[in-house]
């Protein structure tokens, strides 16, 4: 199956994602995972940090002569900013190191770093949070774009956008075809497919840069051209819906999780929400009434959309910091402060398209996999003719 790890500090030498269990033969565009770097950087509320870094990815294994070999891909993401840290964070123990280190000792609040430190039994929290901070989500946009690549040999393509930004929300549905020109652009300000709401919601990341105060969101995830039949109902553990959750769920800053229409949906009759079944006998295939459920239905793709969601509470670092204490003298502090995005909506929504491409990818090669694209290939087009036969 297709696993993938991460790697790497903040401020470390570089960021590591190394995939595992991709088939071999499989075409590597590296301009389009480069692109979801560049496009994981941008949006507006992002601080001094994403000006330094230009994130490129370079692949040290798994791919020869353009194409992956079916051994472990490794892929290197260099920190440009490790330049200001080397002696703050040497690998080699230096005698010198203490009259670098940049210690952190007021924690700061909806970070990592208190509970981390407990954990981990640190007097201060520098390792907590270069570990914790979301500079690892580029290894996690790294690892998604082979995700990416393997499934648009099949037709199979996944976009995101913004929903929310603070309270100012995107009143109307939106078409792939949007999602497509949203993706395209060259000037991401906060990738929300209706301009006015994009403005009222740059207001919204103003009043926050105005006040030191910062924002979160809702993205939106959506899969497009899965066939029926990722994932299964049979135990808890296969459900695509509940892996779809724990992919998103596990990125930082992000709290809750949606699946279609489920918030709505919650607060509606029954009536209302079940998308309909149908059946076109010219074309000879079922179509629904709407699409609420998201694509999925018992934890399996029903070949309409998937399409889910990731709730971001605000950044937690403010410029006007929280209380918190300081660790030296246990004495009450005003939290640490360090370089930080104020609104990161637009970059979570890349994030969130690796990690739901991460996700179906898995899927899709539970039920197709083979040992090179040929032979998944052969899995898949063998599983498309039973269900037109159907
Ligand atoms: C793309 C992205 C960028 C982020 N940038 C910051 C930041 O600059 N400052 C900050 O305090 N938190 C930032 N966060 C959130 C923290 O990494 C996260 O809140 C923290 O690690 C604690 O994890 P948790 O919120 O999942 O519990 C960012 C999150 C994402 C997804």
């Amino acid at each position: 199956m297709l696993r993938f790890v991460t790697a790497g500090e903040s401020h470390g030498e570089t960021l590591v994602a190394t995939v595992s269990g991709m088939p071999a033969g499989v075409p590597v565009d590296l301009e389009r995972i480069n692109r979801d770097l560049w496009r994981r950087q941008q949006g507006y509320g992002r601080g001094g940090r994403m000006k330094i870094e230009t994130d490129k990815a370079h692949v040290v294994s798994g791919v020869r002569h353009g194409k992956t070999i079916g051994s472990p891909i490794a892929v290197l993401i260099r920190n440009r900013d490790w330049k200001n840290w080397t002696t703050t964070l040497p690998v080699e123990d230096f005698d010198d190191s203490s009259e670098h280190a940049r210690p952190v000792n007021r924690p700061r609040p909806g970070h990592a770093d208190l509970a981390g430190c407990i954990k981990y039994n640190y007097p201060e929290a520098r390792y907590i949070l270069e570990r914790a901070s979301a500079r690892e989500t580029a290894a996690r946009v790294a690892a998604g774009g082979f995700a990416k690549l393997l499934l648009r040999e099949f037709g199979i393509q996944v976009l995101s956008h913004v929903v929310a930004v603070g309270d100012v929300e995107l009143e109307r549905p939106v078409t792939w075809e949007e999602l497509e020109a949203l993706a395209a652009k060259d000037d991401v300000l906060l990738n929300c497919v209706d301009p006015d709401t994009e403005q009222r919601m740059k207001a919204e990341v103003d009043d926050a840069y105005g006040t030191g105060d910062t924002r979160g969101g809702v993205f939106e995830v959506v899969v497009h051209g899965a066939p029926p039949g990722l994932g299964s109902h049979t135990s808890w553990d296969s459900k695509l819906d509940g892996r779809l959750a724990q992919a998103i769920v596990s990125m930082q800053a992000v709290k809750g999780v949606e699946v279609g229409a489920a918030a709505t949906a919650a607060a509606s009759p029954g009536s209302k929400v079940q998308d309909t079944i149908h059946y076109d006998k010219g074309a000879r295939r079922f179509f629904r009434g709407s699409n609420n459920a998201g694509g999925l239905e018992g934890g399996i793709t029903n070949g309409q959309d998937v399409v889910v969601r990731g709730y971001l509470k605000p950044i937690s670092t403010l410029r006007r910091p929280l209380e918190s204490v300081d660790l030296p003298t246990r004495e009450p502090a005003s939290a640490a402060y360090e370089r930080s995005d104020v609104a990161v909506v637009p970059a979570a929504g890349v994030i969130g398209e690796s990690m739901v491409a991460l996700t179906i990818a898995n899927a899709f090669l539970e039920k197709f996999g083979g040992d090179s694209l040929v032979e998944v290939r052969r899995n898949h087009e063998g599983y498309a003719d039973q269900v037109r036969r159907f």
